[in-house]
């Protein structure tokens, strides 16, 4: 494998300037598409696309990605490829490591994904793991950068579960200097730590003089059995305009989405004034270009 194989797994295999730099190669795409141009970046450039679990942003915004800049996404559902029948990722990252230029992964274990890793020779890109979402969180610090600028010193708050979107929060929390506060119930708190991460019990706690409150759902995808045991225990961490009114006047509101509204957010604070979920969903798009762009060309 060449040494000079850029992976993204987690948002901290890039440095702050890496994300800077690929917030702001984000936002040229993104005014040379609004105004109707299209940046052929990736011209005869192939991405394959493996996915285990459900997606409908993913799996969009990486195939929308690759068209507009002159490439071509394949999609792999692992039910209909030689995965259900047993071949290994470390076979399958080889092979497709011959015909395409990058591979994006969405699966259970993280440790799956290193495995892809391990025997690629394109870069391999976590489109999710039980343990890591880095590309939705690049969006959303796209999405921050656009509407308030440097997230330094600022004060983020997780309310909910210590899950994947929380992970890759706390890798943020270390790469751009931001402070963040975690509130989960117990039991569901993440094993990650931070310099700049504290964790609470108290929703109000976390919200308090917040810059940004951010929350996802209560039962991730692989766990649907405790679905009705999670809606009982995370109630008092919904997101509501009570909990949003102890941040800072000027608050955002992020959700990764899907959402379930009247369970981890209500109604109202998805659809007020603070959420900004409809733009943070569209910036997967002009995110992933620019990661695609890093990734691909630097290797
Ligand atoms: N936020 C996100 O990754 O959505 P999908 O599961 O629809 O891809
Ligand atoms: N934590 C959620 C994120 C979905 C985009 C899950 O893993 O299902």
């Amino acid at each position: 494998m060449s040494k000079s194989i850029r992976h993204f797994l987690r948002l901290d295999n890039l440095s702050r300037t890496e994300v800077v730099s690929v917030i702001e190669r984000a936002i040229e795409l993104k005014v040379c598409r609004n105004n109707g141009q299209r940046a052929s970046i990736l011209e005869n450039k192939t991405l394959a696309m493996i996915f285990e679990k459900s997606s409908t942003r993913t799996r969009v915004s990486f195939e929308a990605a690759m068209a507009e800049t002159g490439g071509k996404a394949i999609f792999l559902s692992s039910a209909e490829s030689q995965l259900a029948r047993g071949e290994l990722p470390e076979d399958t990252a080889r092979v497709l490591s011959e015909m395409t230029d990058a591979i994006m992964v969405r699966t259970f274990e993280h440790e799956i994904l290193n495995t892809y890793a391990a025997h690629a020779s394109v870069p391999i890109i976590n489109g999710l793991t039980n343990d890591f979402h880095p590309c939705q969180v690049l969006a959303d610090l796209l999405t921050w950068y656009e509407l308030r600028g440097d997230i330094e010193d600022k004060k983020v708050a997780w309310v909910g579960d210590g899950n994947n979107m929380c992970n890759s929060y706390i890798n943020a929390s270390s790469v751009m200097g931001f402070e963040l506060v975690i509130a989960s119930p117990t039991g569901y708190e993440t094993a990650l730590n931070g310099e700049r991460v504290r964790k609470t019990s108290s929703a109000k706690d976390a919200v308090e003089g917040a810059d940004l409150v951010v929350t996802d759902v209560w039962a991730s995808m692989g766990q649907e059995s405790e679905v009705e045991l999670r809606r009982s225990v995370f109630k008092p961490y919904q997101v509501t305009e009570k909990l949003m009114s102890y941040a800072r006047a000027d608050a955002l509101f992020m959700h990764c989405l899907p959402a379930h509204r009247g369970e981890e957010v209500t109604k109202e604070v998805l659809e007020g004034n603070s959420s900004v979920v409809w733009a943070e969903a569209g910036n997967r798009l002009h995110a992933q270009k620019a990661l695609l762009e890093f990734l691909i060309n630097c290797n």
